[in-house]
């Protein structure tokens, strides 16, 4: 584990993390877990996601994984009726799981389309569908999609993923309106450059990944690329209580990369 820091910002609460097997949904997990939740991991990767969860639980936490493909719905809705019939009612969903997927835009394929769109929009449409009457009931929760900052900027070869992108940050704005009525709030993060499995999709297509890595960070004005712990804080700040007035909202967080 990577963050020492110990608070109790989310004491006696429940978060879904989806895709919390890796990078910044398992910081994520690790710092919720931290800070006082019970935590699910709904992740596809089942070796990857139990071991996470067992990790959390030998270090004192209470951590449960449930294998999830978010792309489906059945899935999504087993994933929040563990979560309730283990720990209790959802407080938080960070919908975060994703996939990443390149190519110049007549070369992408039909299954390469599908696979973005099912698993990084339909999948975040069927969690929070999922937690949302029980959240409704209880009259609170907090949702949380990670978008991304190239849903405000473009980059050639990514087109399909930016759009999926993009329709995340308007899903999340208007379910924002519906929501906030029943104590609701609903937000999107938008990473930059974050180091995390995913990039080793677009560095794969590079013969020497460091040195790319090391020009990539010099083009950011804090003069690095992120942690998956930066972006697990600012979710921490989303599904705690320092945030209820903070709702439709999308939060770039890049060290400055698209202020330029
Ligand atoms: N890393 C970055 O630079 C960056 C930048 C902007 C946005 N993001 C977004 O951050 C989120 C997290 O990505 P990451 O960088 O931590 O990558 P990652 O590859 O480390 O983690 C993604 C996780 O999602 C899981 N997942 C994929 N498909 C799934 C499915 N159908 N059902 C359930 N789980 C599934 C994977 O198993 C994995 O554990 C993604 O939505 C990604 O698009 C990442």
């Amino acid at each position: 584990m990577t963050i020492s820091e110990h608070t109790t910002r989310l004491a006696g609460k429940v978060a879904i993390i989806t895709g919390g097997a890796s990078g910044i949904g398992r910081a994520s997990a690790e710092l919720f877990a931290r800070d006082g939740a019970r935590v699910v991991i709904a992740d596809r990767a089942a070796e990857q996601g139990e071991s996470v969860a067992a990790d959390l639980r030998a270090a004192g936490y209470q951590a449960l994984f449930v294998p999830t493909d978010v792309a489906r719905a059945a899935d999504a809705e087993r994933a929040v009726k563990t979560a309730m019939d283990t720990f209790g009612p959802p407080d938080i969903l960070f919908s975060n799981a994703g996939v990443l997927r390149i190519g110049s835009f007549w070369e992408m394929s039909e299954a390469d389309f599908d696979a973005l769109v099912a698993v990084n929009f339909k999948g975040a449409f069927l969690m929070a569908r999922a937690v949302l009457l029980p959240m409704i009931q209880r009259g609170r929760g907090s949702i949380i999609f990670t978008a991304s900052n190239l849903a405000f900027q473009g980059l050639a070869r990514f087109s399909a993923y930016c759009g999926t992108k993009g329709a995340l940050v308007a899903m999340a704005r208007s379910l924002a309106l519906e929501a906030g009525p029943h104590g609701i709030r609903v937000n999107c993060i938008c990473p930059g450059p974050i180091l995390t499995p995913m990039q080793d999709v677009p560095l794969a297509e590079y013969a020497d990944p460091k040195t790319v890595l090391r020009e990539a960070a010099q083009n950011v004005p804090v003069r690095r690329l992120g942690q998956p712990a930066d972006v697990a804080q600012l979710a921490l700040y989303l599904a705690s209580d320092e945030s209820t007035f903070v709702t439709g909202a999308a939060f770039v967080i890049d060290g400055g990369a698209s202020a330029q």
